[in-house]
């Protein structure tokens, strides 16, 4: 839903599911990764990325068939801690050194403060007040050679 490009050739696109289905106002909603994978256990080496976006659901409550959660996934209610702990671990074992995370997080059921707290690794920078300004982070990758390691 975020990427300008949905099919952009720079991107592997990758979520749990594969479908596609009509939401309460008729629109059609589709899933279609460029591969199926668990973030809990992706199936790559270390250090594969230079970047590296995580999306995780972000809600722990909602009817299984639920709207919100037929769009954007749930957390286990309980454990859902340990889901992201997981995520996040592997994350940032596919990143290489000095690789970038965008972490993407919405706060209707649980506080930014508790999720970050299942990560070691310390955030740089985000939006400090997402609810009062209208401010976006847009984030860009320069084209060119992959040949620069600093
Ligand atoms: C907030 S949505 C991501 C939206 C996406 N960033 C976009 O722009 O369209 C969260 C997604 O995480 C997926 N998901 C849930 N558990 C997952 C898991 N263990 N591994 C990979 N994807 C998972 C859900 O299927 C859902 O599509």
């Amino acid at each position: 839903m975020f990427w300008f490009d949905k099919h952009d050739s720079r991107v592997l696109f990758g979520d749990v599911r594969d479908e596609g289905f009509e939401l309460c106002d008729g629109r059609r909603f589709e899933v279609r990764p460029d591969r199926l994978m668990d973030y809990r256990h992706l199936p790559f080496g270390d250090g594969a990325f230079r970047l590296v976006v995580f999306d995780p659901p972000h809600l722990k409550h909602a009817g299984e068939n639920s709207y919100m959660a037929r769009k954007y996934g749930i957390l286990p209610e309980s454990g859902w801690q340990a889901y992201l702990e997981k995520g996040f671990s592997e994350c940032f074992r596919v990143l290489r050194p000095s690789g970038v995370l965008i972490f993407k997080w919405n706060e209707t059921q649980i506080p930014l403060s508790q999720v970050l707290a299942c990560t070691p690794e310390k955030p740089l920078f985000g939006n400090r007040q997402p609810k009062q300004t209208g401010t976006h982070w847009i984030v860009f990758m320069k084209g060119g050679d992959d040949n620069d390691e600093a």
